[in-house]
């Protein structure tokens, strides 16, 4: 359970300015659409149950080794159990992507954005700052592009894993990005490596159209502002390991303590810091004081 932890959030570092400038100044008028109703992805299900949950995805999308997404062949889910969509709808690839009958299948099959030249549909490479435009569409939408995503994370997930879910809600960098997206900033991820779980939640916001962030040059050209000499990188997967971990804990105690003495105390970097902090917060370790100092609980 630990490792799944970072799915939904992780935010080693999120800092927030205005995407006004980033955000493209469309007039797109929004198309009216009615949403089937949000199913919640069952704990458990039949092997004939998932196949007809999928069974219409899999005439236009190849079959993979993982149909649920997960490592696990134990987990039994269909695509829409995540997704949504309707699985009776098929498809023939043969017709080619272009014919009207093949397009009009997809469109019944699919769940569709209310403002589909944004998302360059069915283009499925997202455009600049979709994490923000994202709030613009209807949860139903935003489940089917990422079933991940925080706003519906509980109906594709929830059934399973909300002990992570409800421990990243708790979570104070959580919230930052909620606040952050319901302000419409944009939202700044340091990236992970792909293969560690710890950093599937943050990695998926960089997908989602957060912005990477591998040191501060990237944060100075967001901002309009000039380029300090040095550029700051450090390979974040070797940020935070088993030693970094116990070092910060031998320094914590059920005094506060701020960050900053942490940091000179451990020597390690405040990035490394920041990420035991986190995985801390969200076992419910640590509590968080005025003044950015923590304790232990
Ligand atoms: C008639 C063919 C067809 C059917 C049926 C179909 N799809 Fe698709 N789907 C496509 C095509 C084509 C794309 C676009 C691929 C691309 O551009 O990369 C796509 C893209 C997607 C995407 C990516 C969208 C994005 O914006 O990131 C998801 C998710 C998806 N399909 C899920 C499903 C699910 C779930 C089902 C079953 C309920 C389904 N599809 C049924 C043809 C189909
Ligand atoms: C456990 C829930 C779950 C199930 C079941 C699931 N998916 Fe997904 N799918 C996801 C998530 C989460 C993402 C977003 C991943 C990301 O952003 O890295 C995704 C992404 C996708 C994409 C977009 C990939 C891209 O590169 O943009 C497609 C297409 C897709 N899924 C199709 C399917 C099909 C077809 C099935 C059924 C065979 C299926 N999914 C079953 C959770 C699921
Ligand atoms: C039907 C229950 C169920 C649902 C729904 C479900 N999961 Fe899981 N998930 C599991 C189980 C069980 C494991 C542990 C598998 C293992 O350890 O072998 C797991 C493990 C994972 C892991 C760890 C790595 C892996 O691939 O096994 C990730 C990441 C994950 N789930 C993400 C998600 C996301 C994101 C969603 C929603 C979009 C989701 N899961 C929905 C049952 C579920």
């Amino acid at each position: 359970m630990r490792r799944l932890l970072s799915l939904l959030l992780p935010i080693g570092l999120a800092l927030l300015v205005p995407a006004a400038m980033l955000r493209a100044s469309d007039e797109e008028k929004p198309v009216a659409r009615t949403y089937a109703p949000m199913l919640v992805a069952p704990m458990s299900q039949t092997a004939e149950q998932v196949a007809a949950k999928s069974d219409g995805c899999y005439s236009c999308h190849t079959r993979t080794d993982q149909p649920s997404m997960h490592a696990s062949p134990a987990v039994q889910l269909g695509c829409v159990d995540c997704h949504g969509g309707d699985a009776t709808v098929r498809g023939d690839p043969q017709l080619g992507f272009k014919d009207p009958v093949y397009v009009a299948a997809r469109e019944r099959a699919h769940v569709l954005p209310r403002y589909p030249h944004r998302w360059h549909y069915p283009d499925s490479a997202n455009p600049k700052g979709s994490y923000t435009l994202l709030n613009d569409e209807a949860p139903e939408y935003i489940r089917f592009v990422n079933p991940g995503d925080y706003r519906v994370v509980r109906n594709s997930c929830g059934a399973c894993h909300i002990e992570v879910i409800e421990a990243a809600e708790r979570s104070g960098s959580l919230i930052t990005a909620q606040r952050a997206a319901e302000q419409d900033r944009e939202v700044f991820v340091v990236p992970g490596s792909p293969m560690d779980p710890r950093h599937a939640g943050s990695n998926s916001l960089i997908r989602d159209g957060a912005i990477l962030t591998r040191g501060e040059n990237d944060i100075l050209s967001v901002m309009g502002l000039p380029h300090s000499p040095r550029q700051a990188v450090e390979n974040p997967s070797q940020k935070s390991d088993d030693s970094t971990t116990a070092k910060v804990v031998e320094a914590l105690g059920p005094t506060p303590t701020a960050v900053d003495e942490l940091v000179r105390r451990c020597q390690v970097s405040a990035a490394a810091v920041a990420e035991v902090l986190l995985a801390l917060e969200l076992e419910g370790r640590l509590e968080r004081h005025r003044g950015n100092r923590v304790s232990l609980m």
